[in-house]
């Protein structure tokens, strides 16, 4: 298994940030003052999660609405049982490290 690490800068609260990795796109959010790394893909469709609504702890796909729990992946919803791919994040003061798990398939 291959982790590499995204470096990047700590969200403001509320927002999100969609960055290429190594082949991955990965959304980081801040949600409640709690950061999150998901792939920006849903496993429904492949449609990109990055303009769904966050809410809960939950992002909804904006294409047919199933949500994804930010923290783990699991889906809500009967169109898809594929859990989105999360990474670990870590935060050091205002920067971030996610770490990204090249072999993990959804
Ligand atoms: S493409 Fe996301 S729920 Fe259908």
């Amino acid at each position: 298994m291959t982790v590499s690490d995204l470096e990047m800068s700590a969200l403001s609260p509320d927002s999100r940030q969609v960055v290429m990795h190594e082949g991955v796109c990965v959304l980081v959010c801040n949600t409640g003052g709690t950061h999150y790394a998901i792939e920006n893909r849903c496993t429904h469709q492949d449609t990109p999660l990055h303009e769904g609504r966050i809410r809960n702890g939950l992002i909804s796909c904006p294409l047919h609405g199933v949500r994804f729990d930010l923290k783990t992946g699991e889906p809500r919803g009967d169109l898809t049982r594929i859990p989105v791919r999360t990474f670990a994040v870590e935060q050091t003061g205002d920067r971030l490290r996610v770490q990204i798990d090249q072999m993990r398939s959804s």
